[in-house]
């Protein structure tokens, strides 16, 4: 099995990043398959802290990165990261940055409705990121995008701009905004598009030479399987299918090309925005874990809510993403604390449930039903070896395992790339 897919198998920010540059440097192409901007993958590199949203994480070891076409990409939010990562010393060009040309655009009209919508849901909101993501992913599948490709044929780009315009402009009205302004907004997109044509091809044939070449593809997701628009706790989702799947159809090779599917995994639970989380914990002890876990978002700087892990949850993602075997991270945030719980089923209305109901109203109803085990007051923060891992760890490793029948493949000890523990290689696996 040459290939290895990352996802995150939690409510995103699991530490995916962090693992996918560690394995990149083993692999001949990184591909993000889905999301955008809205992601926040961070690597700590040495001491040096690189945040990525859009880039592939492989990006910073100089290993070829490459924006599928189930990426929504935004081009200026593109080129303001990638002069962000040059300025930390990281070379980007067309040698190792490739774009899908099939690969939908978010304009800032995009990023105007996702902020009118979420304004006029107040409390009701999802609590997006605001950076467009669901409206471009609705104007891909109502087949009025503007693409990548479209960059290269400005020229006749009026009547589809027209079109595209009209759906917007009538939404906006309702929220009493004027009308598109469509001189403008292809003006900006003549200005952009040399700099995003730069790096546009069909990545389906290069991943293919790649994959013929019997080179190995790390494929990096975003966002978490409890954030997928089928999956997860609908509405309070993001607008791509996250789960592994999407790896094959976001970057144009087939399903026998995901390989080890690892699953990223978060030692606790946390959640950024709105919607049902049966293990937040609303204490002094959220509290600590938040503070100690530094839980606050890389795109928004939104402090996220923290739980205790949810054994119940990450089974379930695991069995809908095919997960071979899991990264389990964070594990030295838990380090000092007294007593851990783990959470193996839920109480709804009289009833026990092990698993996640799909109603909204169900799954914000669902009381956690927890296992307590001891904690460890030893450090487990920058151990490389599971050796160095006290027993209480182990033993806390072991039980999420069991629980949620799926291997630990590594560990996580700190947010530096090397601080990793590898107990089965998915590169080999
Ligand atoms: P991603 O969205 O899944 O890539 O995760 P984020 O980068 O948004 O959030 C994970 C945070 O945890 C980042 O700040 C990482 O540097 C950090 N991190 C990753 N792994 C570990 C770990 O094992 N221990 C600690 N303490 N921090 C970690
Ligand atoms: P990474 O890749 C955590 C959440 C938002 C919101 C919902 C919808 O860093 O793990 P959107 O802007 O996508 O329409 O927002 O999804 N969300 C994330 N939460 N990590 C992410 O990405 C996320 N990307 C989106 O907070 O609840
Ligand atoms: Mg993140």
């Amino acid at each position: 099995m040459a290939n290895v897919t990352v996802i995150g198998a939690q409510w995103g920010d699991e530490g995916k990043g962090k693992i996918v540059d560690w394995l990149a440097s083993r692999a001949d192409a990184v591909v993000r398959f889905q999301g955008g901007h809205n992601a926040g993958h961070t690597l700590v590199i040495d001491g040096k802290t690189y945040k990525l949203s859009l880039l592939p994480s492989g990006i910073v070891s100089g290993t070829l990165s490459v924006i599928g076409n189930g990426v929504v990409l935004d081009p200026w939010a593109l080129r303001d990261e990638v002069a962000k990562v040059e300025g930390q010393g990281v070379s980007i060009t067309d040698e190792n940055l490739a774009i899908a040309d099939n690969c939908p655009l978010i304009l800032p009209l995009h990023r105007d409705l996702d902020g009118l919508r979420e304004t006029a849901a107040g409390k009701g909101k999802i609590g997006t990121t605001g950076r467009g993501i669901g409206p471009a992913y609705e104007d891909k599948v109502g087949r009025r995008a503007i693409r990548v490709c479209d960059l290269a044929h400005l020229d006749t780009l009026e009547p589809q701009l027209d079109r595209l315009c009209a759906h917007h402009d009538a939404l906006r009205a309702g929220f009493g905004q004027p009308p598109v302004d469509r001189a403008a907004l292809l003006e900006e997109l003549r200005e952009i598009a040399p700099f995003v044509l730069k790096f546009a091809q069909p990545v389906w044939k290069r991943l293919k030479k790649v994959r013929r070449a019997g080179a190995k593809i790390l494929f990096e997701g975003a966002q978490g399987v409890l954030l997928d628009v089928d999956h997860g706790t609908y509405p309070f989702v993001t607008s791509s299918n996250t789960v592994s799947g999407t790896a094959a159809s976001g970057s144009g090779l087939g399903p026998n090309s995901t390989g080890f599917v690892l699953g990223i995994v978060k030692a606790y639970t946390t959640r950024v925005g709105s919607g049902p989380f049966p293990t937040e914990l609303e204490d002094e002890i959220g509290q600590g874990l938040g503070e100690r876990g530094h839980e606050f978002g890389t795109v928004t700087g939104r402090k996220r809510r923290v739980g205790w892990f949810d054994a119940v949850l990450v089974r379930q993602s695991c069995a809908i993403s095919g997960v071979t075997g899991i990264a389990l991270t964070k594990i030295d945030v838990l380090d000092g604390m007294e007593k851990v719980k783990i959470c193996t089923g839920y109480r709804l209305r009289g009833k026990v449930y092990d698993y996640l109901p799909s109603h909204a109203a169900d799954q914000a109803e669902c009381e956690p039903i927890y296992e307590e085990m001891p904690g460890w007051s030893e450090s487990t923060a920058g151990a490389r070896s599971y050796a160095d891992l006290p027993a209480a760890a182990i033993k806390y490793i072991q039980r999420i395992q069991e629980l949620i029948e799926c291997p630990v493949a590594l560990v996580s000890t700190s947010p530096e790339r090397d601080d990793t523990i590898l107990m089965r290689d998915p590169f080999v696996d």
